[in-house]
């Protein structure tokens, strides 16, 4: 028997739904609050470009809070996943650097968290092969999100590596045995892999103690941040703002920002998304009620908000900016940086392949 048939043991209650998930992401947040020590949370992003407003207060922010509670962060520069729909670009140590320089100026502290790119890690990336043991072509093939990406991506054919992302990803978690996983909802379908991964390998080579604890989502309730154009705020669709945008640039971005034709500013993201969106992110970067900042505006239209935007974002990451653009003066620094993160990852990662080939049957000598 195979360990992809039969699900003996696995509680369809359990997994799925989104409501669930929900419940198990506040349950964790609890648990992390209690105890940090016990987790390990593991994120991170495809070095596909700056990161903008959007990751800022969707995500980033929460990394640098769980870093604060005392939990172990590792944080994945996943270069492998810019050549599951694109060439590996002659830009990519660029881009590498200027995602190494948004994480330091938002204030991750590459002395607590470990910062690696995963194409380094030799360890991880052999797990990818077991993994992939574990999981059937139709379970990959019923993710929605990469049937979203591929559809976004605008590419005739899908690549081996864009339809197995979700198993490398699985091997990006486990890796470090994490537990925590801090992405959008976007990123369920692939987490739930990862939990089926880890039950499977469990069920099959580890059946006495569990090896791979089962990691969980925890599910930002951040608000979705729109794009100047009134879709998802998103790099590959050429609507946001970075956050390393000058003052000059973020008034431009935001100047060009879609509204609608009422005068009046109004918080009504349902009837009014585009507007109320501009409205939210000038609440998020001051600090105040939406509500308080359209009822300010008023009749000052769009313009008003705008520059009252415009305002905001700026002074809210000055402090950032000038850290980011320091960063990036010092380029050997960054290199250090992630050297010494992959040093790190690439200990954990021997040690769990040392554990999986002992589990597996396949240590010889
Ligand atoms: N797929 C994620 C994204 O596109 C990036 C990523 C790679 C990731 N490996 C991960 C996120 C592991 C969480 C856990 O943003």
């Amino acid at each position: 028997m195979s360990a992809i048939d039969g699900e003996a043991g696995e509680h369809p209650s359990e997994g799925g739904s989104f409501a669930d998930a929900e419940a198990r992401s506040a349950r964790l947040e609890q648990a992390l609050q209690r105890e940090p020590a016990a987790h390990r949370v593991l994120t991170g992003d495809r070095p596909t470009g700056p990161l903008h407003l959007g990751h800022y207060f969707g995500t980033l922010q929460n990394r640098v809070r769980l870093q604060g509670l005392g939990v172990r962060l590792f944080v994945v520069v996943a270069d492998y996943q810019t050549i599951t729909d694109r060439d590996s670009p002659a830009s990519l140590p660029e881009d590498v650097d200027a995602l190494l320089a948004d994480y330091l100026a938002v204030g991750i502290d590459p002395e607590r968290a470990t910062i690696f790119a995963h194409s380094q890690i030799e360890g991880l990336n052999q797990l990818f092969l077991p993994f992939l043991s574990l999981v059937s072509v139709a379970e990959i093939g019923r993710n929605p999100t990469v049937k979203d990406e591929l559809s976004a991506a605008g590419l005739p054919a899908m690549s081996g590596l864009m339809f197995t992302y979700p198993v490398h990803q699985a091997a990006d978690i486990l890796f470090c045995k994490g537990t925590a996983v801090p992405v959008g909802k976007d990123q369920l379908p692939h987490l739930e892999i990862a939990r089926l991964i880890a039950r499977r390998f469990n069920r099959r080579y580890s059946p006495e103690r569990p090896y791979f604890p089962e990691p969980d989502a925890l599910l930002s309730n951040a608000p979705v941040l729109l794009g100047t154009d009134g879709q998802k705020m998103s790099k590959s669709r050429n609507n946001s703002i970075p956050l390393g945008a000058t003052p000059d640039e973020t008034a431009k971005l935001i100047a060009r920002a879609k509204t609608d034709a009422d005068r009046r500013i109004t918080y009504d993201p349902v009837n009014r998304p585009e507007v109320s969106n501009l409205v939210l992110l000038a609440a998020l970067c001051s600090n105040r009620s939406p509500e308080s900042i359209a009822a300010e505006i008023g009749d000052g239209g769009s313009g008003a908000l705008k520059r009252l935007l415009t305002e905001a974002v700026n002074e809210h990451f000055r402090e950032i900016r000038r850290r980011r653009a320091e960063l990036l003066q010092d380029r050997g620094y960054l290199r250090r940086v992630l050297l010494a993160g992959n040093a790190r990852a690439r200990e954990v990662a021997s040690q769990t392949l040392a554990d999986v080939r002992r589990l597996m049957h396949t240590t010889y000598g």
